[in-house]
């Protein structure tokens, strides 16, 4: 099953090839840097610019995959969660597309491709090394700029939310806490640069909802009003480089920990006798020191812990909507969907 993936969720312009689990190519064009001026993303802007590159990433995925449309099955697109107005020029050109080659159209959860995105192996590969990883029931965990999920997968389709976040997103209150220290935008990847540089210890922030896990929720407003203050009372003092980078390190290092201890007593009280993996995804896996987090949690456990082969699927891309697309049609069939009832669904949750 062939398959031609699009995503324009947000502020990444992404189309890819897929042959089941297969990444055959993954081309994204990504806005971040037009939006930055702006400190985030602006919907206009990102519509305007899906717009003018949709074309030119699908001809480029077509084309580094060395295939045609003779040979593609079907069209995946991203029809949530997202910018409606972004999630609408992916939706608009599969329908084109779907019109144009008589191709079927199988909508897909942003959310849920992200969670089955270590899923998806390298061309090179041979397919049953993704799927032979996928033994119902296992765990999910989503941590990007929209979403952070804890989640047992029954079965495909089938989810039982553990934890959620109650506000911010992890990725969210990294890029906030990143703007607070004047690191510009997207802040993630730069406040993980800068906090490899500072001591985690250095300053004790509190971790968001100590001696709650029970509560199995995630929570980050807490945590930044603690970072604001701390920079407010630095920039009394200094606020030079090095306090820059012993916050950051500290504020990500608090970040984390409070992923680690909400899941670790989950783990530790109510675990799932028969999930013994850990699938995660989203854009805050590209860190080094969350995966480490992760890993060490899972060692923990006695769980293994799943990250996406390439980087290029850790944050927001076509490969993984490809790759999900197919699971859907492997496990429960009927994913084809008539055009008509296609639409953008921009708070779409997980079934
Ligand atoms: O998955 P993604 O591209 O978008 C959503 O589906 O939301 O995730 C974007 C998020 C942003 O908040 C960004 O700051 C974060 O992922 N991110 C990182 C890193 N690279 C991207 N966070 C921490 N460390 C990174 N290296």
């Amino acid at each position: 099953m062939t398959i031609l993936a699009i995503d324009t969720s947000c502020d990444e312009t992404a189309a890819a090839i897929t042959k089941e689990t297969k990444v055959m190519s993954n081309v994204i064009w990504s806005q971040a840097s037009l939006h930055a001026k702006f400190g985030g993303v602006v919907p206009s802007l990102a519509q305007r610019h899906h717009e003018e590159k949709i074309d030119w990433v699908i001809s480029r995925a077509i084309k580094k995959a060395r295939t045609g449309f003779n040979e593609i099955n079907a069209i995946a697109v991203t029809v949530g969660p997202g910018l409606a107005i972004a999630l609408e020029v992916g939706i608009r050109k599969a329908k084109e597309f779907s019109n144009k080659y008589n191709l079927p159209i199988i909508p897909v959860n942003h959310v849920e491709a992200h969670l089955f995105s270590p899923l998806a192996i390298s061309s090179s590969l041979q397919q049953e090394a993704g799927l032979s990883t996928l033994k119902f029931p296992v765990y999910g965990l989503v941590v990007s700029g929209g979403n952070t999920l804890f989640v047992l997968a029954r079965k495909f389709g089938e989810y039982k939310i553990l934890a959620k976040t109650s506000d911010d997103a992890l990725g969210e209150a990294l890029d906030k806490g990143a703007r607070m220290l004047g690191l510009g935008y997207p802040g993630g990847a730069v406040l993980e640069r800068f906090a490899r540089q500072g001591n985690p210890l250095a300053y004790k922030l509190p971790i968001p909802l100590s001696g709650q896990e029970k509560r199995m929720v995630f929570s980050y407003s807490g945590l930044k009003t603690a970072l604001y203050r701390l920079i407010s009372k630095q920039k009394e003092e200094n606020l030079d480089k090095k306090i820059i980078c012993d916050l950051a390190a500290s504020y990500q290092y608090t970040a984390f920990q409070h992923i680690y201890r909400v899941i670790d007593f989950y783990l530790s009280s109510l675990p799932e006798p028969d999930a013994s993996k850990l699938f995660i995804g989203g854009g805050v896996t590209a860190n080094l020191e969350f995966r480490k987090t992760i890993r060490g949690l899972c060692k923990k456990h006695k769980i293994k812990a799943f990250f996406p082969y390439s980087k290029k699927l850790y944050t927001d891309n076509a490969a993984m909507v490809g790759v999900c697309a197919f699971l859907r049609e492997k496990h429960l069939g009927n994913s084809y969907v008539n055009q008509g009832l296609i639409d953008r669904v921009p708070n779409l949750q997980l079934p």
